[in-house]
Formats: C-alpha cells, structure tokens, sequence
C-alpha cells in the first residue's frame, strides 16, 4: 500500500508539552482484522440456493493436495474478467449489508489439469446451472469438461472445482459464478464506509484489497503475477457515482428486482494485478483539472468537504507530481484518467489501486486555515508515494510479496523527490534521515530484525504477507535504495530504472532484474565500483542489521561492526555474509577536503583517514545506512567544533553539514545505549543546541532525549533534565519570539515552522517562561469565539495540549466539543491528542471510556487516543489498569483484535522500567495464556523483553545521567 499499507503519521508534531511522543506507524494491514474469525469459521451447510463457504476438510492435516498449499498451482492462466456488482448501501431485513456479483474469467490451460483452484474468501455461491457453484463453458469452439463437484477450502481461501476431464493445454475456457457477500465494515475487500452530512447518515463503498483481499470481492486467482485484464460494471443507487480503475464508459438506468438503480459500465483495465483493483461507490463530488493534459486528475470526497476547498491542495500537486515521475522514470503515464478518493474510514494511509487511488481523508485532504504543515507535507509524500507506484509496482510488479520490500521501498524513497519537486522551497528530500534513515536504524538494530528480501518459499500464508508490511520494508527499503542511487548517481539510477520500467512493462519482476538493468546502465557510465551492484546491494538486502564505522584518525584505521542496541544481544541468524558490509565510506575534514572510500573488510588500514589536529568527520548528509564512531580524540575535536561555531563558513574550514550535526546527536545517543561509548558523551552532543536553530538537529536531539523522559519524569532525574533542557531551549524560544514578531508571524523557512513547533513544546514541557501564559492564552481565545481558532495551525498540537493540560474540565469538555464538531481529519486528530493531556484524573478515566464507543470515537482512532493517554505521566497508570480489565472486550470488539491489541500493549508499556512492572507484563502474559485468546502474546513478549532492557539501562546509567545534569546547572 501506500505510504500505503502503513501510515506513519506526521510525528513532528505530536512531540508536546507534558505529554509523550506517541510515535504511531501503524502497519494497517486488512489483513489483521479478520485473522480471528477466520480460523473459526468453518461451516458446511447444503441445501439449494444460497450455500454457505463449506469446507469438508475442517481441520487442515498436513497434505499433499493442491488445494491444501496457499500457492496456486502453475496450471492456469487468467486472461481476463467480467465482472458485475451490486452493493446494497443499505441494511437488508436482518440488518446486514450486503452485495451480490457475477464473475467470469477466461482462462487459459498452460499444463493438463482436471483442477480448477481460484481464491475465494467469505463469499456465498448460488448453485447455478448443473446444480454446481460454478459453470464451465469452453472459448473459442473448445468443448469444456463438466464438473464433479465444487467445494471450499476456508483454510487457503480456495474454491476448488474437480472436473470429470481434463483441461486441454493451450485451450481456454470461461468459468462462471454468481455469489454474495458481506459489505462489512471490516475495512478490507469490498467494505462500507460511513459518515454523517447534514444529519444524515450516508454509505459509501469502496475496496482494499491488497494484500489479499480481492479474493473477499470476487472469485479471482489472488496473486500478484496473476495479471489479467478487467471488466467491471457496477450497479448502484440513483443517488450516487461509481469509480472504478478504468474510466466510465456510459452509465444508464436499469431495475432489478424492482428497484430502480444506476449501471455504470468501466473501461476494460490494463493487464494488471489483482491487488491494484478497487471500486467505489458514494455519493461524493469532485473537483477536477482544468488544464489540457491527456490525463484527467479528478478529487473526490465528502461533499461538505470538497466544496470548502480541502482538496484543492491535493488536485494542485498532483499534475506536477505525475509530470516529474514521467519524467524521472522517462515513461508517459499509463493510464488516461487518475482519480484520487478519501474516504472516511480507511485502513491505512492510502492505497496505490491503479488509476483510482484510495486515501485515508487525513492523506489526501488539507485544509490551509485548519491543517498544520505537518498535514500538508503528509499529503505530498502520500500523494508522491502513491503516484510513484503508478509504474513501479503498477506498471511492472513484484512477482510474489517476498520482494515487497522493493516496491515499498521505492515509493518510500521517490516520494521525497516528488514531493520536493511539487514544493520545491521545503528541502523536504533533509527529512529521509530523520523519517527513514534514523526510523530504520532503530528497529533494524533489534536482534528481532530481518533482512529486506525474503525467500518466495518463506512468505506464504495471508497472516506472512501481511507482516512484511513493516518498518523494515518502507524505511529500510528507502534507505537502502537512497544509498544506492548516490554511489551510482541520480542519473544513472534514473536510467536503469528507465530501462526496467520499459522491459518489464506489464509483467512480473523480482529484485535482480533491478539489480541488471542498473548494471547495464552503470557499465556505460564512468562510476567505479569495486564490485557488482548485485554483491554490493545483497549485503545489504539479505542479511539484517546494519554496521556501525568506527574510525581511528590517530592511525587511519577503520573497521566495521554490527551495530546491535542491546549490548547483550545474541544473534542467531546465521548470514552468508558474516554480518559485514560493502560500506560506501564518505568524510571530509576541517582543514582540507572530502573524499570517499569503500570498505570491503571488517578492518583496513586508509592512511586518507589519519588527521593532525583536524576533526574528520564521515557519512556526509548521512547517505550511507550506517552509524560512525571515532577515537576519543576526534570526538573531541568535533563537540569542539559544534559549540564553537556549529556552522563556520570561514574558507579554510568546512561546515559540518545540517543533516550530519542531527546525526552526530543520534550516532552518539545510541552508540550510548548500545555501551559502546559513554553516556555523558552522548548527553554532551547536546550542548551546542544552545547555539543551534536548526531543525533536524533538534529534531534528533528530542527524540533521542524522549528516552529519557520515558525512563525519568516519574524519578528524582526528572528536575535537573528539566532545568538543563529549559536553559538550552530558552534562547530557541526566544529567536522564534523574535523571527515571528511576538508569535504573530509565521516563519519564513518551512523547516523554521517545523522548528517553531519544537520551540514551543519544548519550552512548555521544560516550563521555560511565557510559554505556558502563551498557550492558554490562545486557548481562551478560541474558547470565547469557538468559530475563529485563533491558533497558528502548526502550533494547534502543542497549544491544544498544553492549555488543556493547564486547565479544567471546561476546558476538556471544549475540546471535546470541539472534537465532535470537526469535519477535518487532521484537526479531530489534533484534539483527539490535545484531550489525552488532562491532569485530572477523573476526565481522562471519562475520555478512555469514550474511546472504545464506536458512537464517540471512530474505531479507526481508539488506539491512537488510548496511547496518547498513555503517554501522559498520570494517565499510564490508568490506561494499564483499564487495559488489563478490558483488554477481552476490547479485543472483542475491535476486528482488528491481535494488531490493535499489538499496537496498545506496546504503547503503553514504552515507560515501563520497575521489577514491579516487568511482574505486571508477566502476569497479564498469564492470563492471555490462559485465555481463548491466542493473540497478544508476541507484543507482550517484545514489551517483555524491552522492559527488562529498561531496567538495565536505568540501573547502569541513572547515577551517571544525574550526575552529569547536576554539573550543567551549577
Ligand atoms: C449434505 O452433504 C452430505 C455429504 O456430501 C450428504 O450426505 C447429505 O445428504 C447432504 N445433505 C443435504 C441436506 O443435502
Ligand atoms: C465480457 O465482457 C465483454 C465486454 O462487455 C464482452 O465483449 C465479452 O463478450 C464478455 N465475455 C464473455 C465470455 O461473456
Ligand atoms: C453466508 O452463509 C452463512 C451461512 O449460512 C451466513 O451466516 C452468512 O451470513 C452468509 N453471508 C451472506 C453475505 O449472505
Ligand atoms: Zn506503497
């Protein structure tokens, strides 16, 4: 999916005021949600008419039988399909929505077979002709063999079909069904959508199907090699506009069953997968471009919200953005129409369905009076990332889901570009190192990790495929690929993906084919390599974990290391490459300058290296995906250099470039917490912030120091951090004070903005003066004119926060209503946010009851809103408690039991460092055990894990830390 299956959202700007980060990346995955029901749901009922998903084998013995594999067997080939739908928008008499189809597919015998196996999930067939669930008829003058029997096999998601005969190699044949399913509002397959206008409640429907829910649509051979051409007609309402890949062909009236409805009939689809299909039907409007192109971008949304402009930023950027991937990939768009839908309940961040993307409204729509910067650069990147996958993934597409890294990879690292094209003053391409690179580096030094690629044979089953959508995927990917194409150099990388994108069109691929077209391309090039890429890159795609660089400037020695965070950690995956990398060495020094070199061993010796009195400093802009440690004496030199002049630009001297002083911070806190150097080392990178405006410094420097908020505002650390960050952001502070005029100005630079937000939490949260007076300030202004919020929306997060933390239930009970009232996504959210910072304990026991009520707080946004009430130093209490008693009827109620209980368990255990607490997890891990509950478990044990690696690190480094503090202030 887009940014896809998963959202990360913005965080910048959830770091605030007393509050914790609630750093979120979900990994929304359908998939999760029906984990559960699935495997219970084993029913065989025979009868005439309608016959429920039967499956004779209900209990799945090991076996040989194809259908019992979750791989289709390589017997057949889809051609194409003709597909009709009819989703009911409302209830039927027993209160469910539903939707009735008929499917056909052409297809072509490529060995002998007397099988026919499609996926088929959650679908009810009616007997058709010959009383089978199914009918077979031959094309092209061919005679078909007649069917046997038909039955379900619910385990693998199949329909499985036995013929008398056997299919004729190189013959096809047209198998055709008609069925019905759940328009559920599981937010997977063919799902419904709700939202209120006017008072009145409406329902859209609309699809997800990646990664293997298209099979939950209509029976379809669900792979993504599997490509096929569709024909799609859908019948609906009066009342509503039906989308689909392709564009409309003509809609007329028809009715059925004496209802009068609305057929409209799509353009046949390219040859695509079927995890790129999607339709939507709605009562939605649109906005669409003026300007003569020969693609027609169109926006669609709810009514209210279209017509008040939020998606006008979406429609501007969008032709720029198609016209610089044309550009950069040099392949014309593939399609003719691109459509761009929000809706309002959305499982991820967006979906990539080609020609008719799906968006959460929060990635899609932007509100310039409401929305903060954050949410616009949200938007772009979404919208980059999901056209990027237009053509790579689209256009040529992995052959199975191992090599998702590769496609996820891609958009996550190109949407930068794009984006950077369409909003070209923001230098957003700055912000891969601390949105990928730094994102990655945390999880990637777990022993828990995995490496990119995946064997094929590794990643079967739907609950497999769907865990890789993940960090490691996205921002690894990303980062790896970014690394790739500086050593090679933008053009080249440009080339061969030209020349990848122009062979494989409409077909399948797997990551070497990349690897080969960028060869031939680098072949034709001057850039030396001292190996293949394939060699170079499969060090760093087929075994996890990356290195840390240590260099020696007194000898000129460098080696390599596997960085691992855990000092004690194991690792028991065995590599072929013994955990050493082909490393892209980059450094410059004070007094000369720059130059690069590739290590190939875990030791060498590089006399280049080797400085007198100068600082060296490597991995410049921090294009290589790995840390740098250095003697004592060049740290030295270096912390020198920063708190002197952070940014010297006298000619002998070279600056220490913006990206490498938020690096130098992040190298040196987690060389730290790894005990590979000291912590009073790492706490020193900080002192310079004293000097420094620059956002991606502070930025890394907050994040890293949120370690030692979690670990420390409950113990006696907790005054002098405070006292030692209040002095260090003052002068911050006080610039934006100036740069704005009082606050009443925006910053001119965009990452000024960003830096603003920073500015302010930080003050607030540290009690610098002024800030607190600030916020409430605003506050009360919105308070007395609720219909003009006076508040910079870039500021909306921390104000919100703070001035409710501040104040009473009333002003909850505003914010509340406030909340209720929204009709912007990124604003409910702001103040789903805001609302978790109450000190009373009484509203923030009332605000968690509230959100496990669907009717108060969207299901999509329960464990968003749980977490940040964790994440305040009076609500973690309370929200562990409310978990461990409600943690069945949670799981319960939310489809999407394992993975929203996943992602709870691991937010509100992040404080976690007592033996007392460590006693609690272990407990609640009991009773799951002991539970019909079997899932959890993994989020537990990891949360398990963690703490115990907490209690650690706060008993090894308490003492030193406050120490340390205590000296700063005297
Ligand atoms: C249901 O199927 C079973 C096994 O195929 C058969 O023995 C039984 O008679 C069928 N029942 C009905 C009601 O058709
Ligand atoms: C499938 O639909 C197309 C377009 O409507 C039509 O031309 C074709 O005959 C259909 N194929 C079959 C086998 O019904
Ligand atoms: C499919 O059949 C099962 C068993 O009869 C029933 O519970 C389910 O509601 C049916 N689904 C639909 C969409 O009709
Ligand atoms: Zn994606």
């Amino acid at each position: 999916m887009g940014k896809g299956f998963y959202i990360s959202r913005p965080l910048g700007f959830v770091l605030c005021g007393l509050g914790i980060v609630a750093m979120l990346t979900i990994f929304s995955l359908s998939v999760v949600y029906t984990k559960e029901k699935r495997k219970n749901q084993v029913t065989a009922i025979n009868e005439t008419g309608m016959v429920t998903t039967a499956a004779p084998h209900t209990t799945p013995a090991p076996s040989n039988e194809p259908w019992d594999k979750y791989r289709l067997p390589d017997t057949l080939l889809p051609e194409y399909y003709n597909v009709t739908l009819w989703p009911r928008l409302v209830p039927d008499e027993q209160g469910m929505y539903i939707f009735t189809g008929t499917s056909g597919v052409a297809l072509t015998c490529i060995k002998e077979t007397n099988l026919i196996i499609i996926h088929s999930n959650k679908l009810n067939y009616t007997l058709t002709l010959e009383n089978h669930h199914a009918k077979l008829t031959g094309l092209g003058g061919t005679s078909a063999p007649a069917i046997l029997k038909t039955w379900f096999q619910t385990q693998t998601q199949f329909m499985v079909i036995l013929l008398n005969e056997k299919l004729e190699v190189g013959k096809s044949y047209w198998l055709y069904m008609e069925f019905r399913g759940e328009l559920s509002d599981d937010l997977a397959g063919f799902y419904r959508s709700q939202y209120t206008e006017n008072g009145v409640k409406k329902v859209v429907a609309t699809t997800q199907m990646q990664a293997t829910a298209a099979r939950n649509a209509f029976p379809c051979f669900d792979e993504p090699s599997m490509k096929a051409v569709f024909h799609l007609t859908l019948q609906h309402p009066p009342e509503t506009v039906a989308l689909a890949n392709g564009m409309e062909l003509g809609t007329e009236s028809i009715t059925i069953e004496d209802k009068k409805l609305l057929q409209t009939r799509f353009k046949p689809t390219e040859k695509m997968s079927t995890y790129l299909l999607a339709f939507v039907i709605s009562e939605f409007t649109k906005i669409q471009s003026s300007e003569k192109t020969n693609v027609l971008i169109r926006i669609w949304g709810r009514k209210e919200a279209i017509e008040s402009g939020q998606g006008d930023y979406a429609l501007n950027v969008t032709f720029p953005i198609l016209k610089y991937f044309e550009n950069y990939y040099n392949t014309t768009y593939p399609l003719s129409k691109s459509d761009q839908v929000a809706l309002p309940d959305f499982a991820a961040g967006a979906m990539e369905n080609w020609g008719l993307v799906t968006y959460r409204e929060q990635s899609l729509f932007y509100d310039p009076k409401e929305s903060s910067n954050g949410d616009k650069e949200w938007v772009v990147t979404v919208i980059a990332h999901e056209l990027a996958h237009m053509w790579f993934g689209n256009l040529v597409t992995m052959r199975w889901w191992n090599d998702l890294w590769l496609n996820e990879g891609f958009a996550s690292y190109v949407s930068y570009l794009g984006a950077d094209y369409a909003e070209p003053t923001w230098n957003i391409k700055d912000l891969m190192v601390l949105q990928q690179v730094q994102r990655a580096f945390a999880v990637d030094a777990l022993v828990s990790s995995h490496p990119l690629s995946s064997r094929e044979d590794e990643v079967i089953t739907p609950d497999q495929i769907s865990q890789l959508f993940d960090t490691i995927t996205y921002s690894k990917g990303a980062a790896v690929l970014r690394m790739l194409s500086e050593f090679l150099t933008e053009s080249v990388f440009a080339k061969g993906l030209h020349n990848y994108l122009h062979e494989y069109a409409y077909s399948n691929t797997v990551y070497t084919d990349l690897w080969k077209k960028l060869q031939e391309v680098n072949a034709d090039s001057r850039i030396q390599l001292p190996a293949s890429i394939k060699e170079i890159m499969n060090r760093w795609i087929l075994q996890m974990g990356y290195p840390v660089v240590t260099i020696d400037t007194r000898t000129g020695n460098i080696s390599q290391q596997h960085f691992l965070i855990h000092p004690e950690a194991v690792v028991e995956k065995p590599s072929d490459y013994n955990y050493e990398w082909f490393v892209p060495i980059t450094w410059m020094k004070s007094g000369s300058n720059m130059g690069q070199h590739w290590l190939l061993t875990k030791t060498a010796l590089y006399e280049p290296m080797k400085t007198g009195t100068d600082w060296l400093l490597a991995n410049l802009n921090v294009m290589g995906y790995y840390r740098v440690n250095y003697d004592p004496q060049n740290w030295e030199r270096l912390l020198t250099q920063l708190t002197t002049d952070h940014k010297v630009r006298l000619s002998i001297k070279a600056v220490i470039p913006v990206l490498n002083r938020g690096q130098i911070i992040d190298d040196a806190f987690n060389l730290a917490r790894a005990q590979i150097i000291n912590i009073t080392l790492a706490l020193r990178t900080t002192k310079y912030l004293l000097k420094e405006k620059e956002y991606i410094p502070w930025e890394s420097a907050i994040r890293n120091l949120q370690y030692f908020f979690l670990m420390f505002d409950r113990t006696e650390v907790y005054g002098p951090l405070q006292t030692y960050l209040r002095r260090n952001v003052q002068p911050l502070f006080d610039h934006f004070q100036n740069i704005t005029s009082n606050w009443t100005q925006k910053p001119p630079r965009y990452m000024d903005q960003s830096n603003q937000i920073n500015a302010i939490s930080m003050a607030c949260r540290t009690g610098v003066k002024g800030c607190s007076e600030l916020t409430r300030m605003w506050y009360r202004q919105w308070m007395k004119n609720p219909d003009s919020n006076p508040i910079p929306p870039n500021l909306k997060n921390t104000v919100y926060c703070n001035a409710i933390a501040a104040g009473g239930v009333e002003e909850w009970d505003f914010g509340w209503q406030m909340f209720k009232k929204s009709t912007i996504a990124a604003e409910a959210e702001k103040l789903l946010y805001g609302l978790s910072c109450t000190k009373e304990p009484w509203l923030l026991n009332r605000y968690l009851e509230f959100t496990i009520d669907p009717k108060q707080v969207r299901k999509q946004d329960a464990a968003f809103a749980i977490v940040y009430i964790s994440g305040n130093v009076i609500g973690q209490p309370l929200v562990w408690d409310f978990v461990r008693a409600k943690w069945e009827q949670i799981t319960k109620d939310y489809d999407d039991g394992s993975f929203f209980f996943g992602r709870l368990i691991q937010g509100i255990t992040k404080k976690f460092s007592t033996e007392f607490e460590l006693k609690q997890l272990q407990r609640l891990k009991e009773d799951i055990a002991a539970s019909s509950f079997s899932f959890g478990t993994q989020a537990i044990e990891q949360a398990i894990e963690k703490t115990k690696a907490n209690i650690k690190w706060v008993s090894k480094n308490k003492a030193q830390v406050m120490n340390w503090l205590t000296e700063q202030s005297t």
